[in-house]
C-alpha cells in the first residue's frame, strides 16, 4: 500500500431503492445461505421517495469496522453483516486514487477497516422494507469502494445473504429473484425482467397503517411457516411456479388486469400461509382488511381491476393503479374512508409525488371533508369513516436501481475523519 501520509480516507456513496414483491418470497430451504423455496417477483420503487443512502469509507487510521444507521451507531457483529463484509472483501480488487497518491492492493482489503453510514429517506419504524434497501445499499456501496468486478447478478447474491428480499433491490424496474438449484446458492440471484421505462403508467400508493402491535419478523415468521404449514408446500411447489410465468407474461404485455389479479391472489395466499402457520401469524389488521374490501368492491363494480393490492409482513397496503387517472380516483376513495386526525396537515398526510392530489381535486383539508362517497357504496348507507387509521400515504412509481452518488456533499461520512457528518 502506497501511503501519502497515513491519514487518508477513501469513500464511496451509493443510493439503493426498496422493492415490493408482487409474487412473495416466504420460506427458506437453507437458512444459512438464505436460499428461498420459490421464485419471487418485485417492483422497484422510486428511490426519490423510498431508498437508502450509504457511504462506505476506508482508512489505515480506522481500528475496526463500524456502522451508523440513521445517525446511531449499530453493531456489525451480526452474522448477516459479517457474511456480506467477508464476501465483498474476498472479491475486492486493487483501487488507486492518483490524485491522492493512494494505491490499495487486493490483499490490503483483508486488514483494512471500513466505516459505513446509512440513512433511509423514509421512517424505519413504518414497517416498509427498510432491510431490503439497506442491505442492497450496503453491498452495492462496498462493492464500489472495493472495486468488485462482479456483475450485478453476482452482487445481488451477496445482498441476498444480508436479507433475502434485498437481492431484488439491485435492479430497477421489474425484478425476479430466481430461487436457483445449486446447494452453494451461486444461482440464487436477481434478474431484471424489464427496466422501469418498460411500464411507466403505473402509479403506486402506499397506505402506512397505524399499528401498535409488534409484528413477528419475516425471518422467524417464514421459519415457523416452513415448519408447520402444509399450505406453504403446495404454494411453493405448485402455485408459485405457474403464477410466476403468468406474472412475467403480464409484465411483458403490460396487461394490468392479469397483473392485478395475480398480485392480489399472491398477497392473499401469502397471508393464508401465515394463518396456516402454527401458531397463526396475523400481519394484516382491520384497516388492511378494510382497504382490501374497498378495492375489491370497486374492482367488482367496474367489472375489471382498477387497482392491485399487496401486503408484506405488516399491515401497510401497497396499491398499484394502471395510470394517474385511476390513481386519483383511488386516492379520493382512500381519503374518503381514512381521513387524517384533526391535528395533521395535508402536506404530511400525503407525501411523495403530491401531484396526484391535484388530479384527485384535493388541495386542502376541507376538500377531504367534502369528498363524496364513491358510487359503488353510495346506496349502502351508513358508510363508515375511519379517521386516523392510516397514518399517511406515500404516492410513488416504479423506479431505477442503485446508483453511485458522485456529489461529495451527499456523503454521510466526513472525508477527513471518516466519522458521521
Ligand atoms: C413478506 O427478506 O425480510 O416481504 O431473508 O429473512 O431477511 P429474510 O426475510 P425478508 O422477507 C421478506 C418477506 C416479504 C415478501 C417479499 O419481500 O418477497
Amino acid at each position: 500500500m502506497v501511503e501519502k501520509g497515513s491519514e487518508w480516507v477513501v469513500m464511496a456513496t451509493g443510493r439503493s431503492p426498496t422493492n415490493i414483491a408482487v409474487i412473495k418470497y416466504w420460506g427458506k430451504r437453507d437458512e444459512n445461505l438464505i436460499l428461498p423455496i420459490n421464485d419471487s417477483i418485485s417492483l422497484t420503487l422510486d428511490p426519490l421517495h423510498l431508498s437508502a443512502t450509504t457511504t462506505a469509507a476506508v482508512s489505515p487510521s480506522f481500528t475496526r469496522d463500524r456502522m451508523w444507521l440513521n445517525g446511531k451507531e449499530i453493531s456489525l457483529s451480526g452474522e448477516r453483516y459479517q457474511k456480506c463484509l467477508r464476501e465483498i472483501r474476498r472479491r475486492a480488487n486493487e483501487v488507486s486514487d492518483a490524485e491522492k497518491g493512494i494505491v490499495i492492493k487486493k490483499e490490503d482489503w483483508e486488514r483494512l477497516h471500513v466505516h459505513i453510514s446509512s440513512y433511509n429517506n423514509f421512517p424505519t419504524a413504518a414497517g416498509l422494507a427498510s432491510s431490503a434497501a439497506g442491505f442492497a445499499c450496503l453491498v452495492f456501496t462496498l462493492a464500489k469502494l472495493m472495486n468488485l468486478k462482479d456483475d450485478l447478478g453476482q452482487i445481488s447474491s451477496i445482498a441476498r445473504q444480508g436479507s433475502g428480499s434485498a437481492c431484488r433491490s439491485l435492479y430497477g424496474g421489474f425484478v425476479k429473484w430466481a430461487m436457483g438449484n445449486n446447494t452453494d446458492g451461486s444461482d440464487s440471484l436477481a434478474i431484471q425482467l424489464a427496466e422501469e421505462t418498460h411500464w411507466t403508467d403505473l402509479v403506486i400508493i402506499i397506505a402506512v397503517v397505524s399499528s401498535k402491535q409488534k409484528e413477528t419478523s419475516s425471518t422467524s415468521g417464514m421459519r415457523e411457516s416452513v415448519q408447520t404449514s402444509a399450505l406453504i408446500k403446495h404454494r411453493a411447489e405448485t402455485v408459485v411456479p405457474a403464477r410466476t410465468l403468468k406474472m412475467e407474461e403480464a409484465i411483458t404485455n403490460r396487461d394490468f388486469a392479469s397483473f392485478a389479479k395475480l398480485t392480489c391472489a399472491d398477497s392473499n395466499q401469502f397471508h393464508a400461509v401465515c394463518l396456516d402457520t402454527s401458531p397463526p401469524i396475523f400481519y394484516m389488521n382491520d384497516t388492511s382488511h378494510r382497504i382490501i374490501n374497498l378495492v375489491e368492491k370497486w374492482n367488482i363494480s367496474e367489472g375489471t381491476p382498477q387497482v392491485a393490492y399487496t401486503f408484506d409482513a405488516g399491515p401497510n397496503a401497497v396499491l398499484v393503479s394502471p395510470n394517474r387517472k385511476t390513481a386519483a380516483l383511488l386516492l379520493q376513495r382512500l381519503l374518503f374512508h381514512f381521513p387524517p386526525n384533526k391535528d395533521i396537515n395535508l402536506t404530511s398526510f400525503v407525501v411523495g409525488d403530491k401531484t396526484i392530489l391535484q388530479d384527485a381535486g384535493v388541495t386542502s383539508m376541507k376538500d377531504i371533508e367534502t369528498l363524496e362517497p364513491p358510487p359503488e357504496i353510495k346506496d349502502k348507507v351508513p358508510y363508515q369513516k375511519f379517521m386516523g387509521d392510516v397514518s399517511y400515504f406515500i404516492c410513488t412509481r416504479v423506479g431505477s436501481g442503485p446508483k453511485v452518488l458522485t456529489d461529495e456533499t451527499l456523503a454521510l461520512l466526513d472525508p477527513i475523519t471518516g466519522l458521521p457528518k
